[in-house]
């Protein structure tokens, strides 16, 4: 890790964690509301997507600036969407349904937007469990293909989110075109690269084993 990435470290798990604070004193001086337990289960919802989009970010911006200690980040920001979609997937199991797992079934059978959130958590979590260092150096370039599943992930609960939706549709519009924007991106980079891959002797690339282009 260099000083830089050092230096921001509190700042940045500071950040991850304020959501957390700031629902837990919301909950504490009852500001949620005449619905609280809707209104935090949109709450983490929101924020999980949220650290999702900002995960996705940090190669783009990686790229852009050339600042290697970025890595260190995404995996921070990949486990806080990870945590978020926990306690949003937990308050649902428990407070929307009281673990009532026949309720739960037909729910899940009933609502289709809910099969998307699944599947983006089901990818978090699988993300989740193979970010220790441990893991990505066991499975090797798999690893590396693997994680590129967060787009999925992301696309997912997007369409989670617009399919839940009853009125006001720009949210979850923004929402897609970040994810447009970033996957733009990350193609415009991999055309470049192949395109120099045609000309000249392939270089590999230097410090970062996990870019995805
Ligand atoms: C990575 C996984 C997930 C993400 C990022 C996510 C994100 C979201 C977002 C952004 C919303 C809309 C909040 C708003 O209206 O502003 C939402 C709503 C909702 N999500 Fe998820 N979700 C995920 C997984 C799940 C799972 C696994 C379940 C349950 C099986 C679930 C159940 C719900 C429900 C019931 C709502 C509607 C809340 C309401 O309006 O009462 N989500 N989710």
């Amino acid at each position: 890790m260099d000083a830089l990435t050092s230096r921001l470290w509190p700042i940045t798990i500071a950040f991850c964690g304020a959501p957390l604070l700031w629902l837990l004193l919301d909950i504490g001086l009852s500001r949620l509301g005449s619905n609280p337990i809707q209104a935090m289960h949109i709450y983490l919802g929101d924020w999980s997507l949220r650290f999702l989009c900002i995960t996705l970010a940090i190669t783009p911006l990686q790229t852009m600036t050339q600042w290697r200690g970025m890595t260190d980040y995404r995996q921070l920001f990949g486990l806080t969407a990870f945590f978020y979609a926990t306690l949003h997937l937990l308050g649902y199991l428990s407070a929307d349904h009281a673990w009532v797992w026949p309720i739960i079934g037909l729910d899940l059978w009933q609502s289709s937007y809910l099969w998307f959130g699944l599947l983006a958590y089901l990818i978090l979590l699988l993300l989740a469990v193979t970010s220790p260092k441990a893991a990505k150096k066991r499975l090797g370039k798999t690893w590396k293909k693997l994680h590129r599943y967060i787009y999925l992930a992301a696309a997912a609960a997007i369409l989670h989110y617009f399919w839940q939706l009853k009125g006001n549709l720009a949210e979850p519009l923004f929402y897609l075109l970040v994810l447009g924007m970033l996957l733009g991106f990350r193609g415009l980079v991999w055309l470049k690269n192949r395109r120099f891959g045609l000309t000249a002797p392939s270089k590999p690339h230097a410090a970062d084993p996990d870019r995805a282009d």
